[in-house]
């Protein structure tokens, strides 16, 4: 082989930052926003969330760190995080549940066959927070709940001051909740998931949780279209 011939080989064999593809460098640049599944890597993150996010406040949370792991374990297709820049800014942690209505057992217990989704807590960085990003995020669980074959609706407990928060998102009030906690009591609301978005060709839905989604960068950071 002449030396002109073998050239292009040595050349692919030198690294320079000409010889690297763009795909092997995009492996190395975290990604300005992403939307994945979390697993229990990312537990000590949700809980440092949750943990200025409710234990300061209330003294109470609605998932401990063990807790966090536990369903992270169980059902981690039923979590969402959302990253900036690798880190942690929001998150949903949801799991099965089977009766109508929720009881003190949903807190703790995943039922794999119950149509339900429990739900237990949305939470955004506080320093994320009025930007936002906590709407956005339950508007695309919401959307991804509906791949789910088997998932008929989505019900939560929350403090009566973030009805119409959730209201807004398109939850509707059950009714008193059962569970009290510490001092602290909670509204049931419910949110029917129609629909199934895994049939429709071309949806965003299809590649979750797969391939997690970027969020499109914009200049403005605290405006994400989805
Ligand atoms: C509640 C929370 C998830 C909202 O997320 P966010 O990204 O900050 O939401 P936004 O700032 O876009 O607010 C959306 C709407 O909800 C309202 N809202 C936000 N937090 C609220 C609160 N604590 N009480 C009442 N309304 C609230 C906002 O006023 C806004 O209303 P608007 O659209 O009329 O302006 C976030 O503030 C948070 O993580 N709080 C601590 C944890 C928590 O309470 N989680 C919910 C219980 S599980």
């Amino acid at each position: 082989m002449s030396v002109a011939g073998a050239q292009p080989f040595i050349k692919l064999m030198q690294p320079s930052s000409h010889s690297v593809s763009p795909g092997i460098q995009r492996r190395h640049t975290l990604p300005a926003s992403e939307v994945r599944p979390l697993n229990t890597q990312d537990a000590i993150s949700v809980y440092e969330i949750e943990r200025e996010a409710f234990t300061s406040v209330t003294g109470e949370c609605p998932l401990y760190l063990d807790e966090v792991r536990h369903f992270l374990t169980l059902c981690p297709e039923l979590s969402m995080g959302w990253f900036e820049e690798g880190r942690l800014v929001a998150f949903i942690i949801g799991s099965l549940w089977d009766q109508d209505r929720l009881s003190t057992d949903a807190l703790t217990i995943h039922k794999p066959r119950g149509s339900t989704v429990h739900i237990h807590v949305l939470a955004v960085h506080r320093t994320f927070r009025q930007q936002g990003k906590g709407p956005i995020l339950m508007w695309r669980y919401l959307q991804y709940l509906r791949c789910q074959p088997n998932v008929r609706r989505a019900v939560l407990m929350c403090e009566d001051f973030l009805i119409p928060f959730y209201c807004k998102s398109g939850f509707k009030v059950l009714g008193r909740c059962a569970i009290t906690v510490g001092n602290l009591t909670f509204t049931e609301m419910w949110y029917p998931i129609s629909g199934h978005a895994y049939m429709r060709r071309n949806s965003e839905a299809i590649r979750f949780p797969q391939h997690p989604l970027t969020l499109p960068v914009t200049n403005n950071d605290d405006q994400v279209d989805v």
